[in-house]
């Protein structure tokens, strides 16, 4: 590992918390160079949806590369460019009777959150946008300006203004009616705050903690984003793509955002973002927003056949069916070692156990990872293990995950009794 810690930036993270070398992947198992298997509860931060090296995903890309396929063209049309929006618009849009623009931003996640707040502030000429508490939606300054964490928020010193931030579904308990405030604030000329252009949300905030807004709070969210002239963003970077059972999160809820986020595993592995935009709203100027890797060539034969799993409801019903198998043995988890007061939550297959002992989740990430299970943190205080397996995982490795959690918490909890005891 010391190549890593000589030459590359201390601002490296993941390779901290797996500090091995990893060699090879496949599916849901990710192997270091020592041949070590980790099962991959983690999926690149929901990037791997489809599985690491998915054959189909594979198997095309080689194919391309070997027909000389145009690899970077900016944002001129290509075979490649043609096929994906085809299909992206006979598998996901006209079945769901949408009408979106999609735009190609830079490859990244935050690259999409940047073009969505700029065209809303735009179109509106309003700058104020409201956010919520506990959201994540990128690290570059338009998009860490509506990101809550002060761990992020510190990172630069220089204004992050025209934000408000709103309590999130829940976030003041279940008796407190979140978006009743709001529209208190809204409705109130002295309220101070000022009309956003746009509402901007996660329906599952992902890094936030695994935070699940519910079917009604986003149904009602959008009636006063339509009451009050405000647009409805929905940042779907991590919990789109079939993460919730359905390609889209806010399915469930029926509600037509105005704008869609989508990053992550809409590439299957490789870098894309896209804006989706309602046809009026498309109102940039020609190259008004541009950058030079908008649209990666690769990443649309990567994604023109993953889409291909949409095209009937399998995925969308084995993730529902593993949904249960998660959701139970999580909250058997929480059973058996109800000491510790945790608290299971999540839809699809984004699941969360919170456990509120500082400190303690970290060790049981670090010991997963010792019993061969990429596992990560989220929640202002890391305090939540997050489950975010590929959706194409098998039954058996995904028992096999869980069963590592429940063995790690095991382990770190009789390894404190026994030094208690011996301390007494
Ligand atoms: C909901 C959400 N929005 C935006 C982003 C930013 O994406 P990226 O890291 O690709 O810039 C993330 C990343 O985790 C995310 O989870």
């Amino acid at each position: 590992m010391r190549i890593f810690e000589q030459l590359e930036s201390k601002v490296r993270g993941y390779v901290r918390s797996f500090p091995v070398i990893f060699e090879s992947s496949k599916g849901s198992t990710m192997v270091d160079e020592s041949g070590n298997e980790y099962i991959d509860f983690f999926a690149g931060a929901g990037t791997l949806n489809y599985g690491h090296n998915n054959p189909i995903i594979s198997e095309a890309l080689i194919d391309y590369l070997k027909k000389d396929g145009v690899v970077h063209g900016l944002d001129m049309a290509t075979s490649a460019k043609k096929r994906f929006l085809t299909k992206f618009s006979e598998t996901i849009l006209e079945p769901r009777n949408m009408e979106y623009k999609i735009q190609f931003t830079g490859p990244t996640g935050t690259n999409a959150i940047e073009s969505a707040i700029k065209l809303a502030r735009m179109i509106k000429g309003r700058s104020n946008i409201a956010a919520f508490t506990n959201a994540f939606h990128g690290l570059t300054m338009g998009a860490l300006a509506i990101t809550g964490n002060t761990f992020y928020r510190d990172e630069a010193h220089i204004s992050r203004s025209n934000v408000s931030f709103l309590p999130f579904d829940s976030y003041m308990g279940d008796d407190f009616n979140t978006l009743d405030y709001f529209r208190k604030l809204l409705e109130d000329n002295s309220s101070g705050l000022d009309l956003p252009s746009a509402v901007i949300v996660e329906t599952i905030q992902a890094e936030g903690g695994i935070n699940v807004a519910s079917a009604q709070w986003l149904r009602d969210l959008a009636q006063l984003c339509h009451d009050f002239d405000i647009f409805l963003i929905v940042d779907d970077i991590q919990v789109g793509n079939g993460r919730s059972g359905d390609f889209f999160s806010f399915e469930e809820a029926g509600i037509k955002p105005d704008m869609v986020t989508m990053s992550k595993s809409i590439g299957a592995g490789l870098p894309l973002a896209l804006l989706l935009i309602r046809p009026d709203l498309d109102q940039w100027k020609p190259s008004e927003h541009t950058g030079t890797f908008r649209g990666n060539n690769l990443a649309f034969v990567a994604s023109t056949e993953a889409l291909s799993y949409w095209d009937n409801m399998e995925l969308s019903n084995a993730v529902k069916h593993k949904s249960e198998i998660i959701k139970t043995e999580l909250e058997r988890i929480a059973d058996k070692y109800s000491e510790l007061n945790p608290s299971v939550r999540g839809r699809g297959m984004i699941y969360g156990i919170e456990i509120k002992e500082l400190g303690l989740t970290s060790q049981i990430s670090e010991r997963c990872f010792e019993n061969g299970l990429i596992i990560e943190l989220a929640g202002a205080d890391d305090q939540v293990i997050k489950l975010l397996p590929p959706l194409i995982i098998d039954e058996e490795s995904l028992m096999k995950g869980l069963l590592i959690i429940d063995q790690s918490i095991g382990e770190i909890l009789e390894e404190r009794k026994s030094r208690m005891g011996q301390e007494m």
